[in-house]
């Protein structure tokens, strides 16, 4: 097993609950959550591989593939789609010639979509890695990558 799971799972144990924090804490250090993690997790939360995935793409946090150093996560929920999300797409798209769901050549950016992220009454929002952006527009988003490049 891992040693940064073994040493994460002596802190939290391996009750169901801690589950999803555990998932977190590999993604806080690794960056994403490979195969091999979720197969250690299983094994230490003794539940099957399958179980861990199925939690792991349930939510759109966990990510299971490598990613970009900088993750841009715009909300694809109803209040941001009726208020231009799909401008503000078009908009980080264009800019970083990558579609959604992809990452730049050069590693600096993944572009995903994820569900409300609570700020509707500010809507359209979005957020790269830990930091929200609100009321967007197009150029409002550009200048929120240009922070991160
Ligand atoms: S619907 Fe987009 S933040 Fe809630």
């Amino acid at each position: 097993m891992n040693t940064d799971i073994q040493e994460i799972i002596s802190k939290t144990g391996t009750e169901r609950n801690r589950l999803l924090p555990v998932m977190q804490e590999v993604i806080s250090r690794n960056n994403y959550l490979s195969e091999t993690a979720m197969r250690d997790i299983a094994k230490a939360f003794d539940i099957s591989a399958a179980e861990v995935y199925g939690v792991a793409t349930f939510y759109s946090f966990i990510d299971v593939s490598r990613l970009g150093r900088n993750v841009i996560r715009i909300c694809k929920t109803i209040s941001c789609d009726l208020k231009g999300k799909t401008d503000i797409i078009n908009a980080i798209e264009k800019h970083l010639r990558i579609k959604l769901g992809e990452t730049t050549p050069d590693q600096k950016f993944t572009f995903l979509q994820t569900n409300c992220i609570g700020w509707c009454h500010q809507s359209p929002a979005m957020i790269i890695n830990d930091k929200v952006y609100t009321e967007l527009t197009p150029e409002k988003a550009i200048v929120a990558l240009e922070e991160w490049e």
